[in-house]
């Protein structure tokens, strides 16, 4: 078989030609790209926009597109000795009709006709676990496909599934081997990379590891492992049924396309069945971390301290459904519903469609110490444990459960802590995902100012949500240090990047002299809080040169003259602007200590440079950041913040970017910023739940 890509660019033309016209509904948005199962830098496979959110006829994908990164996933159903294709971008038989879209946090279900005989409904659940790592640890995901009568008439139904060996590696000329088995009740098939190298990444996909497809051993179940996906689709596609044989001779991914499929005969159809499908990867070691110790440990999977193998965790996974659909459920309303309560429909639909993003950044991971949670800086560098990425996202974990901010926040403590760093101001990353080994050298991307004034903020928001000012006391020294490099250097910045590295190092940023500035008054509750020598008068300390500086900086980054007044870029720049997201860790703290005038000044502002799809990150490019806009809109007025998710839910809805969703983008177009980076995909999306994470 021709190269895949060939028949996917065919296909592509097809579709340019006769656009898909589909009655399908999309609630509550249609998304740039669908999450199909979500959870983890590696199980990351979506539903492009290019397919016009339709599940059929189009090739889920890995969110990283180096090449093609094809994750192929087919699906067929046969009713009446007819074969139709409810997934999947196999070019024949015909496809069923897609008549509805609905996501939530942690599930997306497509409906499909199937000629008027049967409903088939495709619900994709990848579970969030924000208070159990161990579930969380699990690189697992679900399908369940159900069908039941649509005409009140039985229907003979069988269901197919498959999925190819691309979701193992990128280059589809890497060797696979397979094998097939039963365990628990579960029957599985297991493939990987021939050649597996710990540790390491091709086109963002892990080199390591097994992958699993599998479902339960029912009667009805016929398998094929690891043989050519034409002749084995053609089989079901024919037969209603599958042989039940390994090939043995292993190959490439894309030597003739080694599939591993399942088939479910249900029989005869009135009321619902379903079948059940669990897909993901096992990987014994998951970070490779530099922490307190001479050279770095390889940290496991936490699963692995519980479940004796791989397939014992893939049993539980795959058996806990009913308990799973439960939680998510209990999620899904929890967050639809404190979002709704605080920000309406709009604020709603863009918290759900974050959630996934945000977790599939992360890995939960077991050390000899204590757990860790590790975040994966995705599209935009690769970094692991990105202090000013973590930051944008921090919001959600502040609102879902603090100790995982705690889980997040803890690496980077303790490798700077054991002397890892030279540094006085704080580390921007500990490396690339996923070897957390740090920059003994210093010699990392300096964000000064930025990552300081982050590290403190969000080191007291943990604190004092979760009531541990223990944490604060531990960690003193080190905060200290932070903020003694914030005294000496915030409220004038030196020329230096700020977290919106992609616009270029500037002199002076006002914004970025609010954050450092916050970060000194948010230290002098640290002071208070963590009961060092001297609490009282440390404290003081802090507390006036904040206000000192407060004034003073109010005196040099606001345009008082402009109609309406704001704050600039940078100072002695009247004339540009700039969003003033930072502003927000003053209530997101309960300092309040940033006059109100400048919060009323910033809301009555950003409604005059509002542009098609939000407000516009600052005055040297059009581009805008979903993530600030939230920061800003949490504490704006509460109808300027109604506008500002106004303008993101019409950048969901109307983005060309078709790709899993993007923060940073053109507020006229909705396209990726020209001259700029692409960047999908990211966990900052996380920073729209800034709203509920301030202080009730
Ligand atoms: C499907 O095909 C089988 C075998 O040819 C036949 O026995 C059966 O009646 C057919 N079912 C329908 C609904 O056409
Ligand atoms: C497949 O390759 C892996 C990694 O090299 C190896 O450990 C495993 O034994 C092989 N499995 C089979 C069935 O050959
Ligand atoms: C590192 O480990 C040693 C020995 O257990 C301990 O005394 C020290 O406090 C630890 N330091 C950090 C920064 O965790
Ligand atoms: C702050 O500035 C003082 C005075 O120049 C200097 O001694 C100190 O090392 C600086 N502290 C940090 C953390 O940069
Ligand atoms: C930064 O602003 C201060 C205060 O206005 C000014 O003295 C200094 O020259 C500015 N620095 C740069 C590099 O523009
Ligand atoms: C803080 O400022 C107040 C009022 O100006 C002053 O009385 C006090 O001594 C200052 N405290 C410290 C620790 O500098
Ligand atoms: C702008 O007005 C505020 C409030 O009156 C004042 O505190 C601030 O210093 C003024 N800034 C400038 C640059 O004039």
């Amino acid at each position: 078989m021709a190269a895949r890509t060939l028949i996917s660019t065919l296909l592509t033309l097809l579709v340019a030609v006769a656009p898909v016209t589909s009655d399908s509904t999309f609630s509550p948005l249609r998304p740039p790209a669908i999450p199909l199962a979500v959870r983890s830098p590696y199980l990351s496979t979506w539903l492009n926009g290019d397919s016009g959110g339709l599940l059929p006829g189009n090739w889920p994908r890995f969110w990283a597109q180096v090449f093609d990164q094809t994750t192929g996933w087919q699906g067929f159903i046969r009713v009446d000795n007819v074969t139709y294709n409810w997934m999947g971008g196999a070019t024949s038989p015909n496809v069923v009709t897609q008549t509805a879209f609905e996501y939530t946090a942690t599930k997306s279900t497509f409906t499909f006709d199937v000629d008027g005989k049967v409903t088939l409904t495709a619900t994709f659940l990848s579970p969030v676990h924000p208070t159990d790592l161990l579930q969380q640890s699990m690189q697992f995901s679900y399908l369940q496909a159900s069908v039941e009568s649509a005409d009140g008439d039985h229907h003979e139904v069988q269901v197919y599934s498959d999925i190819s060996g691309e979701w193992a590696g990128a280059d589809t000329q890497q060797a696979i081997n397979w094998s097939n088995g039963l365990n628990d009740g579960l029957a599985f098939h297991k493939f990987t990379l021939t050649k597996n190298t710990v540790f390491a990444e091709a086109s963002d996909m892990a080199l390591w590891g097994n992958w699993y497809y599998g479902t339960a051993a029912n009667a009805g179940v016929t398998y094929r492992t690891g043989c050519p996906d034409t002749d084995t689709r053609e089989m079901f596609i024919n037969n209603g049924r599958l042989d039940n044989t390994i090939d043995t001779t292993f190959r490439s991914i894309g030597d003739d396309w080694p599939v591993f499929a399942f088939a479910r005969d249900f029989g005869s159809v009135l009321d619902e069945q379903n079948v059940l499908f669990t897909v993901g990867l096992a990987q014994d070691q998951v970070i490779n971390f530099q922490g307190n110790s001479t050279s770095p440990e390889a940290l496991t999977a936490l699963w692995s301290t519980v479940y004796t193998s791989a397939e014992d965790a893939l049993s539980a996974f795959y058996f806990n459904w009913d308990i799973e659909t439960h939680d998510a459920q209990l999620l899904d309303s929890k967050i639809h519903n404190d979002a709704f309560d605080a920000g309406g429909q709009d604020y709603a639909s863009l918290t759900t469609l974050a959630v996934r993003q945000v977790f599939g950044s992360l890995q939960v991971a077991h050390g000899s110490r204590q757990n860790y949670l590790f975040l994966k800086e995705i599209s935009s560098d690769g970094d692991i444990q990105t202090v000013d990425v973590i930051f944008p996202a921090h919001p959600i974990f502040l609102y879902l459960n603090p100790e995982l901010l705690k889980l997040l926040l803890d690496p980077l403590f303790e490798n700077q802590e054991s002397g890892h760093y030279p540094n006085p101001w704080s580390i921007h990353d500990l490396g690339f995902f996923p070897n957390a080994v740090g920059f003994p050298n210093g010699n990392d991307e300096a964000m000064p100012v930025e990552e300081c004034g982050n590290m403190i903020i969000m080191t007291l928001a943990y604190a004092l949500r979760a009531k541990d000012s223990d944490y604060l006391a531990k960690h003193w020294p080190l905060l200290n240090q932070w903020a003694q490099f914030l005294v000496n250097d915030s409220l004038i910045p030196d020329y230096q990047l700020s977290t919106d590295d992609f616009a270029g190092a500037l002199a002076n940023q006002t914004n970025l002299a609010l954050k450092g500035i916050i970060g000194v008054r948010a230290m002098s509750e640290i002071a208070g809080l963590s009961g060092i020598v001297n609490a009282n008068q440390i404290s003081e300390q802090y507390l006036n040169t904040s206000m000192q500086y407060v004034q003073t900086w109010a005196g040099l980054g606001v345009n008082n003259a402009s109609d309406p007044p704001h704050t600039t870029l940078a100072y002695n720049e009247p004339d540009s602007h700039g969003l003033l997201y930072n502003i927000y860790a003053d209530k997101l703290l309960g300092l309040d200590f940033v006059p109100d005038w400048v919060y009323d000044m910033q809301s009555n502002f950003y409604g005059t440079i509002m542009e098609n799809y939000g407000v516009p990150l600052d005055t040297r490019h059009s581009w805008a950041k979903s993530d600030w806009q939230c920061f800003a809109a949490a504490v704006a007025a509460p109808d300027v913040r109604s506008q500002i998710h106004e303008h993101l839910v019409r950048f969901v809805e109307g983005t060309p970017t078709n790709r899993p969703l993007s923060d940073l983008y053109d507020a006229i177009t909705g396209e990726f910023p020209t001259g700029g980076p692409t960047f999908i995909n990211r966990p900052v999306l996380g920073g729209f739940f800034a709203l509920l994470a301030l202080p009730k």
